[in-house]
């Protein structure tokens, strides 16, 4: 752990890096398998994922660890909530996400309120989940960045402990891809940046 104030090395050019950035893809949620992260890995990956720039050292979100069992005891909740709103068969469908992958990890946005703009503390949570998603492959592991129904339905948040005045910035389920990943289209970059002298 780097002391508070003490001077950080700059970067270095790193081709492995970039090659890195290059590359990386979310995996399907449902292809995660074992293996997963270990303990140490799992706190090593949260404490890389909380290392994102937030305005005003707010730390605006906070991470909820979800083990097999957890996820599986949700999961067949929500599956009653489907049910009882007659929700679409597509609600009950994408459980299987939710439950697949060997660790999930939700980030949930957690502003302060008063302090800094909302939509800045919420940029900040998705940084982590951005953030989080880079430690895990740094580890080996792929990760898919999920929220689907569940993140914004009033009756589902609470079975996730989340509360008033918070929301879901992301599910980031974590393990390991059984098969390649396969590149998705990408924006033409031309139509995307602006140049200004
Ligand atoms: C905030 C957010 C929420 C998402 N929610 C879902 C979701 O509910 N279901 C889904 O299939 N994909 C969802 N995605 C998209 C997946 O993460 C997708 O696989 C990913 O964006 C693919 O991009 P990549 O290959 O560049 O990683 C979400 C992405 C973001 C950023």
């Amino acid at each position: 752990m780097t002391a508070l104030n003490e001077p950080l090395p700059p970067p270095v050019p790193s081709k492995a890096f970039l090659d890195r950035l290059a590359l990386r893809r979310s995996a399907p949620a449902q292809a995660l398998t074992t293996p997963g992260p270990s303990q140490a890995e799992l706190d090593h990956i949260l404490a890389l994922g909380a290392r994102t720039p937030d305005h005003g050292k707010l730390f605006p979100w906070r991470f909820v660890v979800l083990g097999p069992q957890s996820r599986a005891e949700i999961a067949s909740r929500l599956a009653s909530l489907v049910e009882l709103r007659n929700g679409p068969a597509k609600d009950q469908a994408v459980l299987a996400k939710l439950t697949a992958a060997p660790v999930t990890i939700l980030v949930v946005s957690s502003p302060v309120p008063g302090a800094k703009p909302i939509w800045e503390q919420q940029l900040s949570a998705g940084a982590v989940c951005m953030n989080l998603e880079h430690a895990a492959g740094g580890f080996g592991y792929s990760a898919s960045w999920i929220t689907d129904w569940y993140s914004y339905d009033p009756q589902a948040l609470p079975l996730f402990g989340v509360g008033e005045g918070e929301s879901v910035a992301g599910f980031i389920h974590i393990g390991t891809l059984n098969e390649p990943a396969l590149e998705r289209p990408r924006p033409e970059m031309s139509a995307k940046v602006t140049r200004l002298p």
